[in-house]
């Protein structure tokens, strides 16, 4: 392997997260409805996980409906919905081809039956793949996820000899445990595209450390390109952890 093709390699994200924002927007400014706004942004989600896979990232977190997104009007989340119930057993070949292990962060029992059996075969499915993890963000939230593990992590004290001293002596890494999938590791590069800048309750706790990537591109018009210009970014960082420049470079 060249050289340089080494380097790219070893400052590749492990862990990349998305926010898709912009189906809105780009469906407006062309006449057409929101709803296929998110039929072009699902297909642009299908083919960013095959660019993700062809570059050798490990996992690709994607965030497809958050805890607030049942706000929206009622027909737009029953629209999001069945997109989800349709689309995931139509990728799955492709999955297969590309090795592409599906898992699911946020909890899906308040999704449409349909939607969760669509989810749960989609797991099942992949679960013996062994290319990319791609998490599909459903009814996520992560204050919702922080609030999870402190009452696992009361649970967990009550039962310790000194409940009050185990809960003094918890620690972040103790504490991450109880996260919901804390086998995913925490994220390196988030991108959100649509030109805002915030993080809208995605990963809170596994961005404490992540590299910031916003984009004004509508999510249905990002293209592979763009995920390179956001992992060229991304490679251009000093990621310091609080630690100086000459502590990381030595
Ligand atoms: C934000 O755009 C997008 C969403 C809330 C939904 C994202 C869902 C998809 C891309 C489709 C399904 C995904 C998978 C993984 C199968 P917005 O509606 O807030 O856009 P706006 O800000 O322009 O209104």
């Amino acid at each position: 392997m060249a050289p340089s093709e080494q380097e790219s390699d070893s400052i590749l994200p492990c862990h990349a997260g998305i926010i898709m924002d912009g189906n809105g927007r780009w469906a407006k400014s062309r006449g057409k409805s929101r709803l296929e706004g998110h039929k072009q942004g699902a297909e642009v989600a299908r083919n960013v996980v095959r660019w993700a896979a062809d570059l050798g990232i490990q996992q690709l977190s994607l965030y497809a409906f958050s805890t607030e997104n049942w706000e929206r009007p009622r027909l737009e989340v029953r629209g999001l919905m069945s997109l989800l119930a349709v689309l995931l057993p139509k990728t799955l070949p492709e999955m297969a081809d590309n090795q592409v292990r599906f898992r699911i962060l946020g909890d899906i029992s308040p999704l449409p039956n349909n939607v969760q059996k669509a989810v749960q075969q989609a797991c099942e499915a992949t679960a013996r793949h062994t290319g990319i993890e791609v998490i599909i963000c459903l009814n996520y939230g992560g204050q919702q996820e922080i609030v999870a593990a402190v009452r696992d992590a009361l649970q967990w004290a009550n039962a310790q000899a000194d409940p009050q001293q185990a809960m003094a002596e918890l620690t972040p890494e103790r504490f991450r445990q109880m996260m919901w999938r804390h086998d995913i590791a925490p994220l390196d590069l988030l991108i959100r595209t649509g030109g805002e800048m915030r993080i809208s309750n995605f990963h809170l706790w596994d961005a404490a450390y992540a590299e910031l990537y916003f984009t004004d591109v509508f999510w249905p018009d990002f293209t592979r390109h763009d995920l390179q210009l956001a992992l060229d970014a991304y490679a251009s960082r000093e990621r310091r952890y609080g630690r100086t420049s000459e502590q990381v470079c030595n």
